[in-house]
């Protein structure tokens, strides 16, 4: 019986060597459809080269992970606020050794002898040194050398698409090295230079920053709103007045990405003239992969980000309330949203092939300057709610790769944590105002609208801007922000959508259908749009190196979203209940109907439209509104 199964399965291993382009034997695993610009195939790779193969497998249960998500995130199930702990989260994910045994029972089929087949630790992955004539052989494709235009980079990826058997397709998530290369080059402007999450201009969110100015009002004046926000303004604009009583047991994680840093000395300047008690006051620093902020860094647009982050997140929680911030990566900038999940993870690490050398840092890193420890895997303390002002666009990503990614969010949330980002100050378009040609290739002047990533995934909190409008008072409604940026917002070309936007989402598309073709952005309302929320966006006053910018950004709108949640947790965890975790499910249920204040004015230009339009209800610009800060407390207290 033994030998007969065996036989069997080489000879259907024989047949689809043979006839490896037959589709009944395999399937197409990823497929890319075009080269990409700038890249030129030179010459097929060297048959005998070597290169370290590497199968990330597909986790058990992800398939549930939303009904667990949803099991401990939705108020009205009776597991509300049961979060589980990291081991659970690892253990229900971990993928399962039938899809060990599949993939290495293929392999050997295939003629590579056992002992050269390896398995992670963690059970994500399976490694093999292999010839590129193996690799071809393996998985239906060829391998090229690749040029780019400048002719000083050469890398080696395979061609259009490769193949699996279709019963090892469905336990394996990608395979590397074969497409991903691709993606890398594509969200750089200049290739060959793999910029990172923390480099403005390469694929990221930064704030826009206007002045120095000299007029900057202190105190408390609140007639000034709609030129200059400061703590004040938001505290009138939100109904933000709140003590913290259980600080101890809570902390608002802040995440910045070096070459990121901020200055101590423009805090306590800031703190000087917008909340004295704080002069003095840092946040507690969490360095991940070598981060610092002891750089000595001068570029102000490497300032921004950080002292807006923590200047008014700091401001906003005061005194008592204690501020983490996440330093990640090392000075030279190598640092991504990866590196920061795997610190605090130790199961995302090698979940799933782990993390992609085109994006993620890999420590040691060898490079002059890289930080020369081990990548940090677990062991970083998590906060209850965190937020993060970096973000893609959705084109810059494999689908692979985000979907990873995503993934870990809904683990973050099974752990009660709140991950909040800001959604991008582009409009519709992505950073630097870059959207889809029909082909889904990213280019200016494209017509098709570009989601921003992690915006687009359904497990997180995504969040939009809005402004005091020109001449009007604190007290008066905001509208979407339309001074110097946009905000971002739309509908994912990746993510589907989740179950507990779908009656929002439709209400919206229904009733104020915009004026655009299922080719211009993903209208069938079936797949994730964003933001969630919002919250001003404008006219920040910041200190930079000692001066008084004026900063505007959902970089603005994620933090001090994220200082409001994090009074609700303190609120809760007073009355001895638990944090409020993922928050989506609670926030779009009727239970939370009029606790944001719902934008109805403005639009999200780009990709030469005039984008989406606020309106009552949900939408894609300002998603559910602003928070209300006295609503959304009685009503989260009032759940279990
Ligand atoms: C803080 O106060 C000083 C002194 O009045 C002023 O020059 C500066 O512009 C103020 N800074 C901010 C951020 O308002
Ligand atoms: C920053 O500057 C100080 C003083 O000049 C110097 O001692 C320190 O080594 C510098 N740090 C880095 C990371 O370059
Ligand atoms: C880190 O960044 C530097 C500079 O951009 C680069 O030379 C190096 O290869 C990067 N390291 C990794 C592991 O990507
Ligand atoms: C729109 O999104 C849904 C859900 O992700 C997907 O099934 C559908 O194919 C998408 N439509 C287009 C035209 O891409
Ligand atoms: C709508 O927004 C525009 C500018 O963004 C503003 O000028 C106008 O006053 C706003 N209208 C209302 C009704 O808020």
């Amino acid at each position: 019986m033994m030998v007969l199964t065996r036989l069997f399965l080489v000879l259907a291993a024989c047949v689809s060597l043979v006839a490896s382009s037959s589709p009944l034997s395999r399937v197409a695993h990823e497929i890319r459809r075009s080269v990409p610009i700038r890249w030129t195939p030179v010459r097929r790779a060297d048959h005998h080269a070597v290169l370290p193969l590497r199968i990330g497998l597909k986790q058990n249960n992800l398939d549930n992970i939303e009904d667990y998500l949803l099991d401990v995130s939705h108020p009205e199930s009776s597991n509300y606020g049961k979060y589980w702990t990291p081991a659970k989260v690892a253990k229900t994910f971990r993928p399962s050794s039938e899809a060990v045994d599949i993939v290495r029972a293929w392999l050997v089929e295939s003629g590579l002898e056992s002992h050269r087949i390896g398995l992670s630790p963690t059970g994500g992955w399976i490694h093999a040194m292999v010839s590129i004539g193996e690799a071809e052989h393996l998985l239906g494709t060829k391998y090229y050398v690749y040029q780019s235009s400048q002719g000083d980079v050469t890398h080696l990826a395979c061609e259009g698409a490769y193949h699996l058997p279709e019963h090892v397709s469905k336990h394996v998530d990608f395979v590397t090295p074969t497409l991903h290369f691709n993606a890398k080059m594509k969200r750089s402007d200049s290739p060959g230079s793999v910029r990172r999450i923390g480099q403005p201009g390469a694929g990221t969110v930064t704030p826009k920053l206007v002045g120095p100015i000299k007029d900057a009002s202190i105190g408390t004046e609140l007639h000034d709103c709609n030129n200059q926000i400061t703590l004040p303004c938001l505290r009138a604009l939100y109904g933000f007045e709140y003590t913290p009583l259980a600080a101890s047991e809570n902390s608002l994680g802040i995440v910045e990405y070096t070459p990121n840093v901020y200055i101590p000395s423009d805090l306590d300047q800031f703190f000087k003239n917008y909340s004295k008690s704080q002069v003095g006051e840092r946040p507690v620093l969490v360095s991940i992969d070598g981060g610092s902020i002891d750089i000595n860094e001068t570029d102000i647009n490497f300032l921004a980000e950080s002292n807006l982050d923590l200047q008014y997140a700091m401001g906003l929680v005061g005194k008592q309330q204690q501020v983490t911030l996440y330093q990640v990566g090392d000075v030279i900038g190598n640092g991504s949203f990866n590196n920061f999940l795997d610190a605090l993870d130790g199961s995302y690490c090698a979940f799933e092939g782990g993390n992609d050398p085109a994006f993620d840092g890999l420590y040691p890193d060898p490079a002059p300057g890289g930080f020369k420890g081990p990548n940090q895997c677990g062991g970083a303390p998590l906060t209850h709610v965190i937020s993060t002002s970096y973000g893609y666009n959705e084109a810059d990503l494999t689908p692979a790769y985000m979907q990873r990614q995503c993934a870990e969010y809904a683990k973050l949330g099974l752990m009660g944590i709140t991950v909040l980002y800001s959604s991008g100050d582009n409009g519709v378009a992505g950073n630097q105002g870059l959207c889809l040609t029909e082909d889904g290739e990213e280019a200016e002047g494209a017509p098709r609208f570009m989601p921003g990533f992690p915006g687009t995934c359904p497990y997180i909190t995504s969040v939009g801007a809005t402004q005091v409008n020109p001449g009007a008072k604190v007290t008066d409604p905001e509208s979407a922000c339309e001074q110097v940026i946009f905000s971002g917002g739309g509908f994912s070309n990746v993510f589907a959508i989740p179950e507990y936007q779908r009656a929002a989402v439709r209400t919206y598309l229904t009733k104020y259908p915009p004026p655009y073709a299922a080719n211009i952005y993903n209208s069938s309302g079936y797949s994730r749009a964003f933001p969630d929320i919002s919250a001003n966006g404008a006219n920040y006053l910041v200190v930079i190196q000692g001066k008084v910018f004026r900063l505007y950004g959902t970089s603005a709108s994620s933090p001090v979203s994220a200082a409001i949640l994090s009074a609700v947790n303190d609120a809760r965890l007073s009355e001895g209940k638990g944090p409020i975790g993922f928050i989506n499910p609670t926030i779009y249920s009727s239970a939370f109907n009029g606790a944001f204040n719902d934008i109805t004015n403005g639009t999200n230009p780009g990709c030469g439209t005039n984008g989406f339009a606020a309106r009552p209800g949900w939408d894609p610009i300002t998603g559910l509104g602003t928070p209300n800060f006295p609503e959304l407390l009685g009503r989260w207290l009032d759940l279990p």
